[in-house]
């Protein structure tokens, strides 16, 4: 069994903001390369307007892509009853919904209250959806680039609300504002609510605390996370968003922690150059692929 279980969510929350298309046939590569490395969850893509973030226009073909690969749990975003009727359709193992906490960044990425998007989620679980997983992903939990401050009651009254419904809920620093002490509070203050619903943490790096906010969420009991190759990511509603916490430098830290992700890190790195070639005018980051992995390094037995 796995310490820590990782969703690699590059292909969806590192292309949505990237300034290169990558090609339908390169994201199928890149997707297979990222199972073989040992990732058993990708968020593959969204289904939202094709006009409105381009990138994600393939999505339905690259989930029916992702379904052939074995092992892999298919994860798509929706942010409505469209997508997820959409995702359902193409054969997502599980959607997962952004629920903003803050109203301004809300109105702004769905052009929703955070109340009609919990009723918007609401409406999806009620449709019938058999063995797909439904996750409510409480956005700019931690504060929010529009609003500044969000207060915890508003991300706990959120994550209360999609716990009547939802399978998972995830609290998400989307513009990477959070700190290892915020983490560690509302981590255990949402789950004094909520139990073991509350599942994921997906963190952005944005200040550079993303692998300290990890391992802080770690200790709190955390062991699934979001993260994304070469720390692409970011929202595009959501200005000043950046890269996701990277997947190279996570794996690399819980490793050598003694956690076991499942990740092969050199099949990790294989992956790495197949983004690489795909979009090579994208920056991409991680310390560990440019240091290297240190001389005796071993993964967790
Ligand atoms: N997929 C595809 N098309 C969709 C859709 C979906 N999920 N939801 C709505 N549409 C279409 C509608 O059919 C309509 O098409 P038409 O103009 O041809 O009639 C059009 O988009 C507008 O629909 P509407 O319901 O008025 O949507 P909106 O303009 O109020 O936008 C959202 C609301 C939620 C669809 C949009 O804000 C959105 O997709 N947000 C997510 C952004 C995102 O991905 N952020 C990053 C990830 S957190
Ligand atoms: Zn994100």
């Amino acid at each position: 069994m796995e310490n820590v279980h990782i969703c690699e969510v590059g292909p969806r929350d590192g292309l949505q903001n990237a300034h290169h298309l990558m090609p339908t046939e390169a994201k199928k590569a890149w997707i297979s390369a990222l199972a073989a490395a040992g990732l058993r969850e990708i968020e593959v893509g969204s289904f939202v307007p094709p006009k409105l973030i381009p990138a994600m226009a393939d999505t339905a073909e690259i989930v029916a892509f992702a379904r052939t690969l074995k092992n892999v749990k298919v994860v798509a975003l929706a942010p409505n009853l469209k997508g997820f009727q959409r995702a359902l359709e193409a054969g997502a193992h599980k959607v997962t919904f952004p629920v903003s906490a803050s109203r301004k960044h809300s109105e702004s990425n769905v052009r929703m209250t955070p109340e009609q998007m919990v009723e918007e989620v609401r409406k999806c679980a009620q449709q019938p959806h058999p063995g797909v997983e439904i996750e409510g992903a409480v956005s700019t939990a931690f504060g929010c680039t529009l609003q500044g401050e969000v207060p915890e009651d508003d991300v706990v009254r959120i994550a209360v609300a999609l716990a009547g419904f939802c399978d998972f809920v995830c609290l998400a620093d989307t513009v990477g504002y959070a700190n290892p002490a915020q983490i560690r509070r509302l981590f255990r203050k949402v789950r004094d609510e909520i139990g073991a619903k509350l599942e994921a943490a997906h963190l952005h790096n944005t200040r550079g605390l993303g692998l300290a906010n990890a391992l802080a969420a770690y200790e709190e009991g955390v062991r699934h996370f979001d993260s994304s190759m070469g720390g692409l990511g970011g929202c595009p509603f959501a200005p000043g968003a950046s890269g996701n916490v990277i997947t190279e430098d996570l794996v690399f830290m819980f490793e050598s922690m003694g956690v076991r992700t499942g990740v092969d890190f050199q099949k990790l790195l294989a992956a790495r150059e197949l983004l690489v070639k795909a979009i090579p005018d994208e920056p991409v980051y991680g310390h560990t692929p440019l240091a290297g992995l240190p001389k005796g390094f071993r993964t967790a037995a």
